[in-house]
């Protein structure tokens, strides 16, 4: 059983289908998770719903994020933020798998269910599991009153407005900056300094225009698509902070296009997929410009000693890519977030260009509400 496709409810606003609409507004959807929520006298971040007073949020262990499809991806990201800014062991796991391993349930862990509709059932069912067993458990979700937000204790709207494509790509968005909140707000009940935190919330504020400077190169981007649209598999690989995007861009074009897309960590290359390599299966190569960049770049350099085509994601041009997708830099931890941003734009102009039926892709629905 799944949710209905409300498509007759929303107007397509002059937009062709929902997902372009959906991709179109992201400058206005971070507009709004962020409204509101910043406090700059203390360089920190209000959440109103958390339900987490600062001495329990002090005695915080360790996280755990639980989704499904984009919304696991989103929480991957999310749970490099929370580490890297409020220093938890934070990691992420699709929330089905959670459930039937029979894991050990901490009260020290803080667990976290992301999900845009708030209505999937394996997320609601590990929230169950974990509420039986006396765990916190918070929501990252987008439908307000949803059953997941009502069955966790406390949690963020990603306020990412209404989202009918069956495929994610707001809420993907909205959600990853809702996590970039919850981190500054613990991380500077914890060990973020002021300065760190004024320094996230800085480049928070940054995002709408950096992300609308992104969307106004689609025509560049879809020629892109045109190019890379024959084949008939693709690589997508990136390190750390970008192979959740790696994996998210990956599945945005299976989703969409049918086009067969796996994501590796790039350091993995060598462990087994650099057999694929050859002038038939493209790369896009996730390669922004931190602590990785050279790293990354001798990735690029495996790949191209084997004639594999390479589409470069970065913040400025890479020589061994065949081409680069520029986008403008924000601070370290942020620049996932806009990264994913162009290969929405890619996936959509290839399925697009395939002549598929992007807001209802075969054999998906919006919300699974059934095992
Ligand atoms: C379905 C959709 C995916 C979505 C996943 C989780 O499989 O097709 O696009 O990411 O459910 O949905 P949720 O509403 O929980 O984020």
């Amino acid at each position: 059983e799944t949710v209905e496709w409300e498509a007759a409810s929303y107007d397509m606003g002059g937009h062709d289908t929902y997902m372009h609409k959906e991709i179109s507004e992201q400058a206005d959807a971070v507009d709004r998770v962020l409204r509101g929520r910043i406090d700059d006298r203390f360089s920190t971040v209000h959440l109103g719903g958390l339900n987490l007073d600062p001495r329990e949020a002090r005695g915080i262990r360790r996280v755990k994020i639980l989704g499904c499809g984009t919304s696991y991806h989103a929480g991957m990201i999310g749970a490099g933020l929370i580490e890297s800014l409020a220093r938890i062991p934070a990691d992420a796991e699709p929330a089905s798998e959670f459930r039937y391993r029979n894991p050990v349930v901490d009260p020290d862990t803080l667990y976290i269910a992301v999900s845009q509709s708030g209505e999937t059932y394996d997320v609601l069912a590990a929230v169950q599991e974990l509420k039986r067993k006396g765990a916190r458990v918070l929501g990252v979700v987008n439908v307000v009153g949803s059953a997941i937000a009502r069955a966790a204790d406390g949690g963020v709207y990603v306020h990412a407005g209404p989202e009918v494509c069956v495929v994610s790509t707001k809420c993907f968005t909205n959600t990853v900056v809702a996590f970039a909140l919850l981190a500054v707000h613990l991380g500077r009940i914890r060990d973020l300094s002021v300065t760190d935190g004024k320094r996230i919330i800085d480049g928070l504020r940054k995002l709408p225009s950096q992300i609308q400077e992104i969307l106004d190169g689609e025509e560049d981007i879809k020629k892109l698509a045109a190019e890379y649209a024959e084949a008939k598999s693709m690589m997508f690989i990136g390190r750390v902070r970008g192979y959740p995007v790696a994996l998210e861009a990956s599945l945005k074009l299976k989703e969409i296009s049918y086009i067969h897309a796996e994501a590796y960590p790039a350091s993995e290359l060598k462990h087994g997929p650099l057999a694929l390599i050859e002038p038939s299966l493209p790369t896009v190569a996730i390669v922004p410009d931190d602590d990785l960049l050279e790293k990354n770049r001798a990735a690029l350099e495996e790949i191209k000693a084997r004639s594999g085509r390479i589409l470069a994601v970065a913040h400025t041009k890479q020589e061994k890519a065949d081409h680069t997708i520029l986008v403008p830099k924000n601070e370290d931890e942020l620049d996932p977030i806009l990264m994913g941003i162009p290969l929405q734009l890619l996936a959509y102009h290839t399925a697009l260009a395939m002549g598929r039926d992007i807001d209802k892709p075969r054999n998906l629905a919006k919300s699974v509400t059934v095992e």
